[in-house]
């Protein structure tokens, strides 16, 4: 049995998941593990260093990820990505990384490397991790399993508004439509698809303030404590 908690959040785009997940970490004082920025990480150092996104460059990427000295700082609030000293929080959110993230994640080479690393953050230390596939490949045993989920237009309209409350221009339809195509894409890969896990706690956040839906997971958690005299 793991010394450490993990508490694990799983989901489409756009449905609330790391917005949940960091209000969960800081209330229980966990690291907070963003793995989609790690994917995403990836992907920039890709297009950066002209590394064509494909199964045969899949060692090259690799190689890149080793040299790049990725770290992540969690204030609380918000994460910075660092890449050496360089801050890529904002870099990896661009519209050309969030178009190519998903062939990136679809790599079964990239995903083996990323799950290793992302296995060796939980044992370290307690972990509240978000992704697509952490309840059912990276951490199956993880103490606690939520599966978030809304409407396509529900999460595009949330998106549509963090984008425009940036500053920039989108139009609804395009950030619908790209939302769709990246859904379609993480749940019909090959290696560990967008899936819910079977034991993990499904919760609908379609008619939920974001508060609402971080006191029902802090409310579960709580209950399957005492159930199992888990210590947080
Ligand atoms: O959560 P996000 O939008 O930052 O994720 C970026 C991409 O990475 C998304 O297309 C799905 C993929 N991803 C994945 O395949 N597995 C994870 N554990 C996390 C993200």
């Amino acid at each position: 049995m793991s010394d450490t908690v993990s508490i694990v959040f799983d989901g489409p785009a756009g449905v609330g998941k790391s917005t949940v997940a960091k209000a969960v970490a800081r209330q229980l004082g966990f690291t907070y593990v963003d793995t989609g920025a790690m994917y995403r990480g990836v992907t920039l150092l890709a297009l950066e260093q002209g590394i064509p996104i494909d199964s045969r460059h899949q060692q090259e990427m690799l190689a890149a990820i080793k040299r790049a000295d990725f770290s992540f700082i969690f204030s609380g609030e918000e994460l910075r990505i660092f890449h050496g000293s360089r801050d890529i929080t904002e870099a990896v959110r661009s519209r050309e990384v969030t178009g190519k993230v998903s062939y990136v994640a679809a790599l079964p080479e990239i995903r083996q490397g990323l799950t290793a690393l992302q296995r060796q953050m939980a044992r370290s230390g307690n972990v509240v991790m978000e992704g697509r596939d952490i309840g059912t490949v990276v951490l199956p045993d993880a103490d606690y399993k939520f599966f978030l989920t809304a409407s396509p237009e529900v999460r595009a309209g949330r998106r549509y508004k963090e984008l425009v409350a940036k500053g920039m221009t989108v139009d609804p339809d395009t950030v619908l439509a790209d939302m769709v195509k990246r859904d379609q894409l993480d749940s019909s890969r090959q290696y560990a698809p967008l899936r819910k896990a079977e034991d993990a706690i499904e919760i609908d956040t379609s008619g939920l303030e974001i508060d609402a839906v971080v006191n029902l997971v802090l409310s579960h958690v709580k209950e399957l404590c005492q159930e199992s005299r888990n210590d947080i």
